[in-house]
């Protein structure tokens, strides 16, 4: 199982300093990777340890390279787990370690200050996926977190190919007075090309206030003769659809909350939907091939249909209100 992830000059977003930028207030975003937590001899290299990634030169962990990307979406604060207990160099020997620990219930107290927890509001959690579940360090972590009771807790796992395994569940049920997300598994192979996948993961759990703001593009909407301004964000799905632009979409008003219309294409980029809205949304949705801009009844937010939000209406909304039942929408590129 040797992990070769070769990264030559990779952008990886920094963890920003702001901890409130997210949308469920202030962030942390603690990780456990191997890296930094075993034995290895000084001058490892990405090529003879498993689980190295190289970026511009430096190694880090895979879940490191994960959740430093969660971090800089987030406005999160990153924070590394780290055990008193060194994992052994060898990979199969921290296989065995592993599996001695959930055999005997151990687990390794954390090295180093905990986090002040009443600093944050929502904890999200990376670690790879070990035997199916958690490492042990991660429940080390939550434990001395006191179960991150009154937080919001949202976990994120690399892994090499078998998916994250009952780890949520083993987080959940160790945090069982927090708040909860559904999480996202990241192939270890695919971490370095994740950052649009994590992106559409936190806009659908509606933390991705700063991913939102500094990820995006200007457009224009025209319909009716009017203009309205907007962005769409720098997901694959949306440039997909941006790439169609300028482009005219016939759409009626529906339920006095919403104008959609059918695309004559289909986009083939697949992404998470979710089933609520914004007001101001502007959305796929893959079950009928249709957009939609969302104005009103926010308050109302709940679908039985799955969007996929691509971007925002910036301009007021009270536009809406005085369109007809049926209206040419025409996005284009702002100049
Ligand atoms: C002890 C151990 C157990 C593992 N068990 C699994 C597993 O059950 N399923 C899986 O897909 N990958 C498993 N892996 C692979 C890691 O989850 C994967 O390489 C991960 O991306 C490493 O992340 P890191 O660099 O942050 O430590 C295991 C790795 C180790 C060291």
């Amino acid at each position: 199982m040797l992990l070769l992830l070769v990264l030559s000059l990779c952008a990886v977003s920094l963890c920003g300093g702001s901890a409130r930028a997210s949308g469920e207030g202030r962030v942390l975003v603690a990780y456990f990777s191997l890296w930094g937590n075993s034995g290895y001899p000084e001058g490892a290299d990405a090529t003879s340890s498993a689980s190295l990634l190289e970026t511009g030169g430096t190694r880090i962990g895979t879940t490191e390279y994960a959740a430093r990307v969660v971090g800089g979406l987030t406005g999160g604060e990153l924070y590394a787990i780290r055990t008193t207990d060194k994992y052994p160099a060898d990979f199969d020997a921290v296989i065995e370690a592993n599996h001695d620990e959930i055999d005997r219930g151990y687990l390794s107290p954390l090295s180093g200050a905990l986090p002040d927890m009443s600093e944050y509001d929502a904890v999200f959690i990376g670690y790879p996926v070990w035997a199916n579940t958690a490492p042990r360090a991660v429940v080390s972590f939550i434990k001395e977190c006191g179960g991150l009771a009154g937080k919001t807790v949202v976990p994120f796992c690399t892994h090499d190919g078998y998916g994250s395994g009952r780890s949520y569940a083993e987080i959940f049920s160790a945090a069982p007075d927090a708040g909860r997300h559904e999480g996202i598994d990241i192939d270890a192979r695919g971490v370095p090309d994740a950052r649009g996948r994590i992106i559409e993961w936190l806009r659908s759990i509606g933390m991705a206030r700063k991913a939102e703001a500094a990820e995006t593009r200007k457009i224009t909407i025209t319909a009716a003769g009017r203009s309205l301004y907007g962005v769409l964000f720098d997901t694959p799905l949306a440039r997909e659809i941006a790439a169609r632009m300028p482009l005219t979409v016939s759409m009626v008003g529906y339920g006095g909350r919403e104008y959609y219309g059918g695309l004559d294409f289909t986009p083939q980029t697949e992404a998470e939907g979710r089933l609520r809205f914004d007001d101001g949304d502007i959305t796929y949705s893959p079950t009928n091939n249709t957009l939609a801009i969302f104005y009103a009844q926010t308050d109302r937010p709940n679908l039985t249909m799955e969007v996929i939000p691509i971007g925002r209406v910036t301009s007021d909304l009270k536009i809406f209100d005085t369109l007809g039942g049926r209206e040419d929408f025409t996005f284009a590129a702002a100049e």
